[in-house]
């Protein structure tokens, strides 16, 4: 969604493996001038058509990073902004409760 939101076009690969699933989200647009402020939980840019759509809260990034095993940001301000992001399927802290 933040592509779709921020980014004029974007390549998302999607790796699985027996043990891991990772993503690759390669974008390019206006980029990110400070990439630890847009990892601030409610830090966001969204307009009005952006929240109308029940998206904005600032909680994308931070989630992310909350939920994955690993991520990397970084960006190039008004050139584009690579996200990855790996989560391993033999942690135990990836199970769902349920398992
Ligand atoms: N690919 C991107 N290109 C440019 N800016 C981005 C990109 N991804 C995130 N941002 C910036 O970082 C801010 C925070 O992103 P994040 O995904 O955490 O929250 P959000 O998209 O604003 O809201 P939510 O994800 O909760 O709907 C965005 O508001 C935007 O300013
Ligand atoms: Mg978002």
């Amino acid at each position: 969604m933040n592509v779709i939101c921020y980014a004029t076009r974007g390549d998302l690969s999607l790796f699985i493996t027996p043990t891991s699933l990772q993503v690759v989200v390669e974008d390019e647009g206006k980029g990110i001038p400070d990439v630890n402020l847009a990892m601030s939980e409610g830090y966001t840019t969204a307009d009005e058509k952006i929240r109308e759509l029940g998206f904005g809260a600032g909680m994308g990034l931070p989630n992310i990073k909350k939920n994955a095993d690993e991520m990397i940001l970084t960006s190039k301000f008004r050139q584009g902004t690579h996200l990855e992001f790996i989560i391993y399927l033999d942690r135990q802290e990836s199970q769902l409760p349920f398992e």
